[in-house]
């Protein structure tokens, strides 16, 4: 009798299986319905070219980003907030989903799964059949700033307009969301990612020397600022002289990382630029006076809220826990599902 009562207590009960996934460029989210957040692991997989195994998933895999042997190939099966490289994208999903979920099944669960407002048809197949292939019963897609607002707790069910500005890794989304919809939204392919890029050009540029993209994204999440002014305190960069191929050192300060992603931030501001002009006056008054929201990892870089209000002319708040607020958005959407039905995709 014991063993039948720990044997049962191990099974899950069927709706604890649901689960809400965001699946971002930079990081996997996975929440469990009725349990909350259960992983938060970098969007990448080493794969062994010889034996096809998998070496290393998630933060163990990223850390030999540019470092690997030959016969290891770290992939970074996610792209843009899509999936680029399907067969590793299946292993990574696979691998997340199992350390999440018991493998005794009753039913398939029910998967929520968060993707960029600017989706193609081919995209969200492959997303679709990648979560069948991974254990899925019923997949539904939300757009990541929808997920982003509920997260955040904005009442995004009532007729008042909202501005979700999602920095991510790949891709910054921009949606105006309102009577539990998205109204308007925009996605481009410029994010995280492209200032590491661009940091990785400055300092070739400037300092003559070659840097690798983790390096670049550590000085930016160490000491970038939207726009410094003031030198600060500077953090060093490592990498390769590019005249004597030598290994180099030199420091870059928040002034400097500014002026690096220069770029990339006026491109962020033309996409919620293009979003509020494309937006009905009555829309554009409830964000004048709401103020636009800002999620995503890249929001946490220093300044980001100023620097947006500065130029757009609106105020801007920071959501709590940026990281987050997506999965956990789409994890409530999950819990209250009658609720939130018209904040998926048809
Ligand atoms: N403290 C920080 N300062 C600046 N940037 C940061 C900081 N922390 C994380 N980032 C950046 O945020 C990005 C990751 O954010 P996030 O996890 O929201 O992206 P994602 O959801 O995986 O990507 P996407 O939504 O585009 O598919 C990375 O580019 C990372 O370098
Ligand atoms: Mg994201």
């Amino acid at each position: 009798m014991k063993l039948i009562s720990k044997v049962l207590d191990k099974l899950p009960t069927p709706s604890s299986k649901d689960l809400a996934m965001d699946l971002g460029t930079a990081n996997t989210l996975i929440y469990v319905k009725g349990k909350g957040i259960v992983l938060d692991e970098p969007s990448f997989i080493a794969i062994n070219t010889q034996n096809k195994s998998i070496h290393a998933v998630g933060m163990e895999a990223k850390v030999m980003w540019g470092r690997a042997p030959r016969e290891i190939r770290i992939h970074r099966p996610i792209r843009d907030g899509v999936i680029n490289d399907l067969e590793p994208a299946q292993l990574m999903i696979k691998h997340f989903i199992s350390k999440t979920l018991s493998r005794i099944r009753i039913l398939k669960p029910r998967f929520v799964i968060c993707v960029p407002s600017g989706i193609t048809q081919v995209e969200m197949k492959a997303v679709i059949d990648a979560s069948i292939q991974c254990g899925a019963g019923k997949v539904h897609l939300i757009e990541e700033p929808m997920a982003a607002a509920i997260g955040a707790g904005l009442a995004v069910d009532r007729p008042q307009g909202f501005m979700v500005v999602d920095i991510g890794g790949g891709t910054t989304d921009v949606a105006v969301i309102s009577m539990g919809a998205v109204a308007n939204s925009q996605s481009a392919r410029v994010a995280g990612d492209e200032m590491d890029k661009a940091i990785v050009q400055y300092v070739k540029e400037n300092h003559h020397m070659i840097i690798g993209d983790l390096e670049a994204e550590e000085v930016k999440i160490q000491v970038g600022s939207a726009y410094s002014q003031d030198e600060g305190e500077s953090y060093p960069v490592r990498g390769r002289d590019l005249v004597k191929g030598v290994p180099k050192e030199v420091r870059l300060n928040p002034g400097q990382v500014a002026e690096a992603i220069q770029g990339p931030l006026q491109q962020i501001l033309e996409i919620i630029r293009e979003v509020l002009n494309d937006t009905s006056p009555e829309l554009q008054s409830d964000i004048h006076r709401g103020g636009i929201f800002l999620t995503g990892g890249g929001s946490l870089i220093q300044d980001m809220d100023r620097y947006i209000e500065g130029y757009i002319g609106v105020p801007v708040r920071k959501v709590e826990d940026p990281l987050t607020s997506v999965v956990k958005g789409a994890g409530r959407a999950l819990e209250e599902f009658q609720r939130f039905k018209k904040a998926f995709i048809t």
